[in-house]
């Protein structure tokens, strides 16, 4: 199947009861990783690049060196921009082969959150890609002065997916960017209730969850066992987001974990390894610490297993 966009992969996510992971990846390494992962377990995938991973490895060939590391993939796959800020990236990474994109206005007022991401979605419609849309804290549409929601208000997404016609939104229900999403792993919790109650309003629409995170004992101890320093990092507990995926959550942002992992590993091999200089010494470790991270997800997290057969 090979290179997709979200809708058929969402839709049987949503009616099969499990989410498709989206790593986020700066390298063809780390992608050759997840895809190797994916096609094992015949998973669907999502390969997922901000802004900055688009400029680190160059803008314009993306999607080329995606077609020729994946010739021998059969799941379905989609390569996503994370985080797009602008219409104009939006466009110039569709016009680039990606299938997939996020709109993220940041703090606009609702309206004009609207118009960008309705006209993100009107160009990528056009080029058959698909659109998240991002709803978290977002400005109280009958308010002279933005009043800002702690947690997504079910009645603004449906009027947000009505209006714009995203294909998935992100919305705000616990999980969060950064190292510490919870006051402490005991009160770590998601409100279940939004993600209900927008299922009962908008049937069959996916929400993707963004700072999904689990940040393991085991992935930091790696990573600081080799001269690392990460302090204080309090992720998602697995437990939630399996749950999630059984729900209408049907893409599952994957981070931090991700990247400490496969730094961890590098830190390892050159610690551990001094008597070669071949990059790919360490970058196999590396990578293969990752995959077995993806794999892991794909079975125990997002219950993807299989699906894609
Ligand atoms: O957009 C990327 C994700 O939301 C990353 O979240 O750092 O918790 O893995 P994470
Ligand atoms: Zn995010």
């Amino acid at each position: 199947m090979g290179i997709v966009n979200t809708k058929e992969m969402f839709k049987k996510a949503y009616e099969g009861g499990y989410a498709v992971g989206a790593f986020n990846v700066d390298s063809i390494p780390m992608c050759q990783a997840i895809l190797m992962a994916a096609e094992e377990l015949k998973s669907p995938v999502i390969l997922s690049i901000s802004k900055g991973s688009r400029e680190f490895m160059h803008p314009g060939n993306i999607k080329d060196m995606l077609s020729i590391v994946s010739k021998d993939i059969t799941i379905p796959f989609a390569i996503h921009l994370d985080h797009g800020t602008s219409f104009e990236i939006c466009k110039d990474v569709i016009d680039e082969g990606f299938t997939s994109v996020m709109i993220d206005t940041g703090d606009a007022p609702f309206e004009e959150t609207i118009a960008i991401t309705k006209k993100v979605v009107d160009y990528a419609h056009a080029h058959n890609a698909t659109v998240e849309g991002e709803l978290g804290p977002v400005a109280d549409i009958k308010g002279q002065d933005p009043i800002y929601y702690e947690f997504t208000n079910p009645e603004l997404a449906k009027e947000f997916v009505e209006r714009t016609g995203v294909d998935s939104l992100a919305v705000s229900v616990g999980t969060k960017h950064g190292s510490r999403k919870f006051e402490s792993k005991e009160s770590a919790t998601l409100r279940f209730d939004i993600m209900d109650k927008i299922a009962e309003l908008l049937p069959g629409f996916p929400l993707v969850l963004h700072g999904s995170s689990s940040i393991s004992d085991a992935i930091l101890k790696v990573f600081n066992d080799n001269g690392g320093k990460l302090n204080g990092y309090i992720g998602v507990p697995n437990a939630l987001l399996v749950e999630a995926s059984r729900k209408n959550v049907c893409k599952i942002n994957i981070g931090t974990d991700f990247r400490v992992t496969y730094v961890g590993a590098l830190r390892k091999s050159l610690n551990e390894i001094k008597d070669r200089f071949e990059p790919r010494n360490f970058l196999v470790p590396a990578r293969n610490a990752v995959y077995e991270l993806v794999k892991d997800k794909i079975v125990n997290e997002f219950n993807s297993y299989n699906k894609a057969i």
